[in-house]
């Protein structure tokens, strides 16, 4: 059976990235430029910056990524693009982009699911097993989701109101730590302890959804007050109780979705996938529970935002024949 190649667009946020995919599995080329630098002195991903820079970026990428992967578009089968969820402007740069190359070169276009492409960047570390749970944590998102076949998601838990990703970048800017704060606040975590004994919300409640806003407050509120009263705080110490409260959570509600349905893959994705205090409690949960199951984090470089999970999930579409036309418009607030 011949190879299939994909080229892939990722441009949903601040990464403007290509990727070369081979058969879904092997990544040939995935070209990643971000634009961190340009929003940090805002706080956050200011939109009208990121598209712009998408604009400039995306040839540039392209190229790169058929250098790297030595690759001509006689060698590409299709083309993917994620479609949503994400910033209207920041997709239809990578989206019209990729509908001029399959426009041109006469190739099939494949819409992604940016949350879908997250989930299967698992698939570069590993052969998955269906059916198999997803923990979704990211920047935008903090889902559990069960995949019971190539393609098929089913969202079990999803977040009341604020994304975890989200919850670390707003204490970490209260910490004064520069967008996007997690691998910060995991790094002082690590050296600080869990002393203040922040809010785990919900983690009695018999669902699988999720809620970070009273953390984020209760975290906010405890240092305005310290200021207030002079209290000079440990800032490792705030970080280490703001993720213990985080890790509580997250493992409370996702080894809840696992008894609802025993797997013997559980899939952790998404920018905060890239946490060490969550990979170690997640292993340590497993041990505890003697659970015969695989824990899959893709490599660092896979867990933020990159078009190699979009060439991985659109494999499976191209397989399936699930194909998009040039009259593909963006999804912003696209779920599963
Ligand atoms: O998946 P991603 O790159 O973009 C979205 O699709 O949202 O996730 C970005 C998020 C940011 O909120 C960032 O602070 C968080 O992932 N993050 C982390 C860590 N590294 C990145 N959060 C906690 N611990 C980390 N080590
Ligand atoms: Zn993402």
């Amino acid at each position: 059976k011949k190879d299939t190649l994909i080229m892939s667009f990722e441009s949903s946020c601040d990464e403007t990235s290509v990727a070369i995919i081979k058969n879904g599995k092997e990544i040939l080329s995935n070209i990643i430029a971000t634009q961190i630098k340009s929003h940090q002195r805002f706080g956050g991903v200011v939109p009208e910056v990121a598209s712009r820079h998408h604009v400039e970026e995306i040839t540039r990428c392209i190229e790169l990524a058929m250098d790297e992967a030595a690759v001509t578009y006689d060698d590409i089968d299709a083309v993917a693009v994620t479609y949503g969820p994400g910033l209207v402007g920041s997709l239809l740069i990578g989206i019209m982009a990729a509908k001029t190359v399959a426009f041109a070169h006469n190739l099939p276009l494949i819409k992604v699911n940016h949350l879908a492409g997250h989930i299967y960047s698992a698939n570069f570390v590993t052969d998955l097993q269906y059916p198999f749970m997803a923990l979704l944590v990211s920047g935008g998102h903090t889902e559990l989701v069960l995949v019971t076949a190539p393609g098929e998601f089913h969202t079990l838990g999803d977040t009341r109101d604020d994304a975890v990703g989200e919850a670390y970048d707003k204490i970490g800017r209260v910490l004064g730590i520069n967008y996007p704060a997690g691998k910060q606040v995991d790094q002082m975590a690590a050296v600080g302890n869990d002393v203040f004994n922040f809010p785990r919300a919900m983690v009695q409640e018999d669902n699988l959804d999720f809620s970070f806003s009273g953390l984020k407050s209760a975290f906010i509120n405890r240092v305005h007050h310290a200021d207030q009263v002079h209290e000079d705080l440990s800032k490792d110490d705030l970080a280490a109780s703001f993720q213990g409260a985080v890790l509580d959570i997250l493992s409370n509600k996702t080894f809840r979705a696992l008894k609802q349905h025993p797997v013997s893959q559980l899939v952790v994705a998404g920018g905060v996938a890239a946490n060490q205090g969550l990979r170690k409690r997640l292993k340590e949960e497993i041990e505890k529970r003697n659970m015969d199951m695989e824990l899959v984090f893709p490599p660092l470089r896979l867990c933020g935002d990159n078009a190699a999970m979009i060439g991985a999930i659109a494999q499976i579409q191209y397989e399936k024949g699930d194909f998009a036309d040039l009259s593909l418009n963006s999804d912003p607030s696209l779920d599963f």
